[in-house]
């Protein structure tokens, strides 16, 4: 889990191309926006999207929203002045480069190398501006955790699976759905998980890619509540309609929030006052795994917003763990000395 946690429950593509979806992402709920100069822009348009990405940013108005702009592959003709033109001109409203295709640790040093470069020339600050990277082929994943270590500036791994279908030649086009005739029950499994644990060995985000069906919001729902249940901090989504089910779905419920909460309150007491490493809240023993846990749940549920109805009350001097928090229950768990 990232220090300092910043949402992206839905990172939402905007072509560079188009000034009217350009507009128009300023004011939907998504957690990132990315305005894209990949795939989503045709060669002939590249570079007025360039132009069109860098008025964007320079206008500004994004809210709190992370912004990222997503740089051609660093193997294509457009990627360097992609990076060097769109951070020259307009690298202060931006957080991120969503960096695609990268099948080598190398992709991304270049990319660090050449951020530093620019900013050394801009004078604005050294490698505030992240990198995600998008993982989308076979030879991406096979290198994935040499690629998590590769910068400092890495913010997150991002699954692509549309390219991913391609590459590893998987027989469907419904991108980000289950393949028909599949017999297992998550044809994505394997790269999902594989991405996941790179990315949580660097503390990074891990984020799921897009579900083009966009009329289909169940099947949207079912496969962003099925990243999120494995552990994934978002998912790409690709038009307006799509944001409020991905949001939710990676928001913890107010109840596993405010447990969250009470989880990492009763810890903090019970470990420092009274130097125990395990007491029991509710029917539950907590202890300081059970504290992990209930940090992640409870940056994730800030982040959405969440608020707190409960709060931690100390058992009063010389009262007993029994008697503490609220009816909470915290006490001493059997066979604990
Ligand atoms: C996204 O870039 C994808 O290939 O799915
Ligand atoms: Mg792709």
């Amino acid at each position: 889990m990232p220090q300092e946690y910043r949402p992206r429950r839905s990172c939402l593509a905007v072509p560079g191309s188009s000034q009217r979806f350009l507009d128009k992402a300023r004011g939907l709920a998504a957690d990132e926006v990315f305005l894209d100069l990949e795939d989503a822009v045709a060669p002939a348009a590249k570079e007025t999207a360039r132009r069109n990405v860098i008025a964007a940013l320079n206008t500004g108005g994004w809210g709190g929203k992370l912004v990222a702009v997503r740089v051609n592959d660093a193997v294509s003709r457009w990627a360097y002045r992609d990076v060097v033109e769109v951070v020259a001109a307009a690298g202060r409203g931006l957080d991120a480069i969503v960096l695609p295709k990268v099948t080598d640790p190398g992709h991304v040093v270049w990319l660090d190398l050449l951020l530093g470069q620019i900013e050394q020339d801009t004078g604005d600050e050294r490698g505030r501006i992240g990198i995600e990277a998008q993982i989308e082929d076979a030879r991406g994943l096979a290198k994935v955790d040499e690629i998590a270590a590769a910068s400092p500036r890495l913010r997150a791994l991002v699954f692509g699976p549309a390219d991913f279908m391609a590459s590893i030649g998987m027989a469907s086009q419904r991108v980000g759905a289950q393949p028909v005739g599949y017999l297992g029950s998550d044809a994505f499994h394997y790269p999902l998980l594989r991405i996941l644990v790179a990315a949580r060995g660097h503390e990074l985000a891990a984020i799921d890619g897009p579900y083009l069906a966009i009329g289909d919001l169940d099947g949207l729902r079912e496969a962003a509540v099925s990243a999120a249940a494995l552990g994934y901090d978002g998912k790409w989504v690709v038009h307006p309609g799509q944001i409020d089910v991905v949001n939710e779905a990676f928001s913890p419920s107010q109840n596993d929030y405010e447990r969250a909460e009470l989880v990492l309150d009763a810890y903090r007491y019970y470990s420092s006052a009274e130097r125990r490493g395990a007491v029991m809240l509710g029917d539950e023993m907590i202890d300081e795994a059970s504290r992990k846990l209930a940090l992640v749940a409870a940056a994730k549920g800030r982040a959405a917003g969440l608020r707190r109805s409960q709060r931690f009350e100390p058992p009063a001097p010389g009262g007993s763990a029994e008697d503490a928090p609220r009816g909470e229950g915290l006490g001493q768990p059997a066979g604990q000395g």
